[in-house]
């Protein structure tokens, strides 16, 4: 039977429909260059990638559409000469409308049926995560190393530094109660003290160790910190505020960690208030709480450690996690470094909310391991 010439056209639209939808639906950007080296197609996600519409890309010169890009010109050049498909993983980016995208790029001869090379096609693959994730791996890896040149320098400090508070201990018994010298030595004393603690901290901050897990019951934890917090602060006028829920299970965690842990926060909160500020230590279950997308959910035990203080300025909250970040004229910016460590081993995640009208929150999830 001889094909109608409509039928014929309507087959191959169908046809042509279909390529196209196909190369439309590749993830990678993909542009093909005639051998005139004129742009005769390009897909949505090369539009992404080089910021041109593909009403702007198709029949515009390649040459002159990525002028900047010399790279790829280059490439795009030595194949059309060649015939040969060339890669580059490293080097190449694309600049468009202010953003720079490092892609992987290659470049694929297009050759037709009968051996002749009528172009070139070029893959783009948007490598930017990729190049996120060795920059996240190189901070990770200079932090390490930090860590263990500060582990190692505190356990050189810490013996000279015993030294010098046993001398100046001695020599405090040496001078009569009225000697200026005996006022010297104590500050010796004291400031040999407030390195050790520095020293403690950085150590406890820097060294790896073993989570000594075993069930604990959070509410004695922080009832016990509560306890001691409202003696040492019975000059002040504070209000604590507990509201703990009664249902929360036993948590299998490290209870000296999480007792050091609920301290630093609420120390913290006690130094921001004023004398007559009031603290709210808070507990609850959170059934079938999920940290992340691709998490199984989980319960978790929300604890949070609210005050009334003056708050924590917006552009300070993303610092004071880090090692040293401290606004208090004796602090070692330590504590909550050491809390978010605590809390990562713990699996959980730990959160500053802060507004100057109502104080901070902190909140801790922990999960409930069953
Ligand atoms: N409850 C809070 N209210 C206001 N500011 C806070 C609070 N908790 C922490 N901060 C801020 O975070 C900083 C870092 O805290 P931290 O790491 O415990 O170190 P340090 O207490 O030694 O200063 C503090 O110096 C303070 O500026
Ligand atoms: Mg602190």
């Amino acid at each position: 039977m001889v094909q109608m010439p409509l039928q014929h056209d309507q087959n191959q639209k169908k046809r042509d429909d279909y390529y196209a939808t196909v190369i439309d639906s590749v993830g990678d950007g993909v542009i093909v260059v005639g051998s005139n080296g004129k742009i005769t197609l390009c897909n949505p996600a090369a539009e992404q990638i080089i910021g041109f519409s593909q009403r702007q890309a198709q029949g515009a010169a390649f040459d002159e559409l990525f002028a900047l890009e010399t790279t790829l010109i280059e490439m795009l050049g030595k194949t059309m000469r060649t015939g040969i498909t060339i890669s580059d993983h490293e080097n190449v980016v694309v600049r468009s409308t202010g953003r720079v995208t490092p892609v992987a790029v290659t470049c694929y001869p297009l050759v037709e049926g009968s051996g002749e090379n009528i172009g070139a096609i070029l893959t783009l693959k948007d490598i930017t995560y990729i190049r996120d994730l060795e920059a996240a791996v190189r901070q990770a890896d200079r932090l390490s190393t930090l860590g263990a040149l500060a582990a190692g320098l505190a356990h050189e400090v810490k013996n000279p530094l015993g030294g010098i508070k046993g001398a100046a201990q001695l020599l405090e018994r040496e001078f009569p109660p009225d000697s200026d010298m005996l006022e010297y030595t104590r500050v010796v004393i004291r400031e040999t003290e407030r390195i050790d603690h520095i020293i403690r901290e950085l150590l406890e901050l820097a060294s790896p160790r073993a989570l000594q897990r075993a069930p604990v019951n959070l509410h004695m934890v922080l009832g016990d910190i509560l306890l001691l917090q409202k003696q040492a602060a019975s000059d002040r006028n504070i209000t604590f505020v507990q509201h703990l829920d009664p249902s929360i299970p036993e948590l299998i965690a490290d209870e000296a960690l999480l007792t050091r842990l609920f301290l630093n926060l609420i120390c913290n909160a006690l130094d921001a208030m004023e004398d007559d500020g009031r603290l709210t230590v808070s507990s609850r279950v959170l059934a079938d709480y999920r940290m992340t997308q691709d998490q199984q959910r989980s319960r978790f035990v929300a604890i949070e450690v609210a005050d009334d203080g003056p708050g924590i300025p917006q552009e300070d909250l993303e610092n004071i996690w880090t090692p040293f970040f401290s606004t208090k004229s004796g602090g070692t910016g330590l504590g909550l470094a050491i809390c978010h460590k605590i809390v990562a081993e713990h699996r959980g995640m730990i959160k500053a909310e802060s507004d100057p009208a109502h104080g901070t929150k902190f909140t801790v999830l922990l999960p409930l391991v069953r």
